[in-house]
Parts: C-alpha cells; sequence; structure tokens
C-alpha cells in the first residue's frame, strides 16, 4: 500500500506542513479534524512491555500528531511537547546536567528562566555562569572542562535584540557541548535556529504556536536520541501535556504561517509610525534600521516577528495613563496570540531586578513591552495615538 502521510523529509512549504505535516492520509469517512482523544489509558498489547500509551507518556495520539508537525516545522530528528515553557526547559536541563557540571548562559533571558538557572540549578550542584552575549570573547572565557550546555534566548525578551549564534555554534562543536536555544519570540516561521547548527530549540507553545492564548504548552526539538532523553525526565517529573492542550496546539498550529505573517507586517507598521511620534524615545523593532541587529536580522531572520517595545519620552511615571487609556491593546502578560497585549516588564518579567540593573539590560522604567496581534494596524495605531495624546 502507498504510504500517502504527510511525514519524515519533506519539501512542502511551512504554510502547508502547518496544516498537513505528520498526519495519516485520511480513508473516506475519516474526520477531517484529528479527533480529541482525552482518555488518559488505551489498550495494552498482551505479553509486552511496547506499545503502552499513556498520556503522562506524552505518546497518546493527540500528542503523536502534534509533535510529528512540529518536528517537520523545526526541521528535527524529533519534538516533545511539554506541560508549559518552564517545563520544557527544564526537563531540557534536567536530561543535559548532572551535579558538578557547568551551564553558560546568556545574560538576557526570560525572568522564569533565569530563576531556574539562578535558584533550582544550582541548589542541584549545576554551577552557572551568565554571559553578556554581545561580547563574543566572553562565552568562550566562560567555558570550563565542566561545561555542558550553552544557553541563549533569540529575538531576546523583551528587548527584541538579535543574538548571533554563529560564534557560539563553532565554539560549541569544538567543545562538545550542547547549544540550547530559546526561539519563543520568533516562531519557527521566522526563525528555525536548528538551521543555524543548534543542537536544541524550545519554544514556549502557550506564545505563536498556539497563538489563541487559552493553553500552556512548552516544545523541544532535537535529534531522536536528545528528544528521548527529555521524555524520560518528562514522564517522572509529571510535565506532560492534556490532550485537550495538543488538541487546541494543533489547532492553532493550522493558522501559525499566516498568522505570524499577518503580524510580523503589522508589527512593522506600528513599529515605523512610533518612530517619529513625540511622545516615544525610542522604538525597538529589529525590523527598523535603528534597531542595533537590523542586519543580523535581515540575514537570519525570515520575518522580523510580531513582538515591539516603546520607550515613553515621558518615563515611568506616565505608563498607567498610557496603559489605562489603550481600548483595542489589552494590559495583560504573556504573547504571541491573536489579541494584542502590552506589559511593563517591570512589573512581570523582570520584576526581580532592580531599576538600576534593569536600565543596564536596556529595560529602564517607561518602557512598555507590545505582542501585536491579528486586529488591523490602522486600529492600532489609533488606538495607541489617543492613549499617548
Ligand atoms: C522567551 C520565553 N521562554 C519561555 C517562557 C515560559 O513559557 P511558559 O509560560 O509556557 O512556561 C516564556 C514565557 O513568557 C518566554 O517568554
Amino acid at each position: 500500500m502507498t504510504d500517502r502521510s504527510v511525514s519524515g523529509a519533506s519539501t512542502l512549504a511551512l504554510a502547508t506542513l502547518a496544516i498537513h505535516g505528520g498526519r495519516a492520509h485520511a480513508a473516506p469517512g475519516d474526520a477531517v479534524v484529528q479527533p480529541l482523544v482525552q482518555s488518559v489509558n488505551h489498550v495494552q498489547p498482551v505479553g509486552t512491555a511496547d506499545g503502552v500509551l499513556y498520556t503522562r507518556y506524552a505518546n497518546t495520539p493527540n500528542a503523536q500528531i502534534v509533535q510529528r508537525r512540529i518536528a517537520m516545522l523545526e526541521g528535527a530528528e524529533s519534538s516533545l511537547v511539554l506541560a508549559s515553557g518552564m517545563g520544557a526547559t527544564s526537563c531540557t536541563m534536567l536530561s543535559l546536567l548532572r551535579p558538578g557540571d557547568h551551564l553558560v548562559t546568556s545574560n538576557w533571558i526570560y525572568g522564569g528562566t533565569r530563576k531556574l538557572f539562578d535558584h533550582e540549578l544550582p541548589a542541584m550542584g549545576v554551577t552557572v555562569t551568565s554571559v553578556d552575549p554581545t561580547e563574543s570573547r566572553g562565552w568562550r572565557r566562560a567555558i570550563t572542562k565542566q561545561t555542558r550546555v550553552i544557553f541563549l534566548e533569540s529575538p531576546v525578551n523583551p528587548t527584541t535584540r538579535v543574538l548571533d549564534m554563529r560564534p557560539l555554534t563553532a565554539l560549541a562543536k569544538e567543545s562538545g557541548i550542547a547549544l540550547v536555544v530559546d526561539a519563543t519570540f520568533a516562531s519557527p516561521i521566522n526563525f528555525r535556529p536548528l538551521e543555524h547548527g543548534a543542537d536544541v530549540v524550545i519554544h514556549s507553545a502557550t506564545k505563536y504556536l498556539n497563538g489563541h492564548h487559552d493553553i500552556l504548552a512548552g516544545v523541544v526539538s532535537g535529534t531522536e536520541s536528545m528528544v528521548d532523553e527529555v521524555r524520560q525526565k518528562m514522564m517522572v517529573w509529571g510535565q506532560a501535556p492534556d490532550p485537550f492542550a495538543l488538541w487546541l496546539l494543533e489547532r492553532g498550529l493550522k493558522t501559525l504561517d499566516v498568522r505570524v505573517r499577518r503580524q510580523n507586517q503589522s508589527a512593522m507598521r506600528v513599529a515605523e509610525w512610533a518612530q517619529s511620534h513625540p511622545a516615544i524615545a525610542r522604538v525597538h523593532y529589529p525590523g527598523l534600521e535603528s534597531h542595533p541587529d537590523h542586519a543580523l536580522a535581515r540575514e537570519t531572520l525570515d520575518g522580523f516577528g510580531g513582538m515591539l517595545a516603546l520607550e515613553l519620552a515621558a518615563g515611568g511615571d506616565a505608563t498607567p495613563q498610557v496603559l489605562e487609556r489603550l481600548r483595542l491593546i489589552t494590559h495583560a502578560p504573556s504573547l504571541g496570540g491573536v489579541d494584542s497585549l502590552v506589559s511593563e516588564p517591570r512589573y512581570t518579567s523582570h520584576a526581580h531586578m532592580t531599576p538600576e540593573a534593569r536600565a543596564a539590560i536596556g529595560i529602564p522604567d517607561g518602557f512598555l513591552r507590545f505582542s501585536i496581534g491579528l486586529e488591523d494596524p490602522d486600529d492600532l495605531i489609533a488606538d495607541l495615538a489617543q492613549a499617548l495624546e
């Protein structure tokens, strides 16, 4: 029988893979939409330990299809979906690091990841060194004989800085170190780190991959053996996703390409408009020539993304007034969904830092992070204009 499933190496475009990747070809009478199988347990073959399907193992039907699809989008051998983005990062670190090992991380990372690296890993006997990611010699200096992992996030939350992975891939390869990249801000439509030499890519699937603000999930992609190690940790640390979240994630993926492309365009429009607004001191968006990493972003990303940040000229005292006047753009944490959101990192991801420490990494008071959604960009601009009046 001819295998007509959409799997394995594929020449299909990302938009097509996002809809069909990893699914079996439907036979007459089959549902067009993958059914939700909420059952935790499944009938087991007699006389063998193989073929056990269980929700905590993330191998039930809704998990399998979405994992195959994400692997195809990333160009990975394998992907694993976990209960959250933090579950994905934690289980990846648990699988790569042992007591006595060393992790080198970019200083510019999401606040939750920061807590994991600053508190949880050291409590397990792992040492952690943070480096300024723009100083390429800093990475090399930080490496020791015990270094097992280099971690970075790109584009960076919330500054939208884009990091150059090239010096790091060479360094990681020559020293046998795993290079792990959190590419949540980009989604695989805009950036696929495995194509640039990363060993593992992590996403908070809560964000662009699902895209509708209604599930929590994370994903790890890489080689089969690497992903299998993460799976072992996920199973015992109880980090598997729920079938309904997986079903919603698969549904969200179908529109990933069209959503992200539209968000790229709309964010560019808003960023260009904001550049000349007198109430805005600075616009952070990789698509603007004024962005410090614009040339690198042009070279390595397929799109500049839906995330941007604005610094109010009036500083931190002006933010409550602006946020309260916004009518369409919602003041809420998280990102990557259909609704446009705004948040103040000083009260969310970077609340644990002093104002001085935040300013030192490019997040002064008055810094607002925007996740541009799918509304008409003219309406978003009008909303911002009236709020800034
Ligand atoms: C860049 C980045 N990585 C990881 C996470 C963690 O994801 P989750 O909230 O799904 O655990 C977040 C959450 O905001 C994030 O922004």
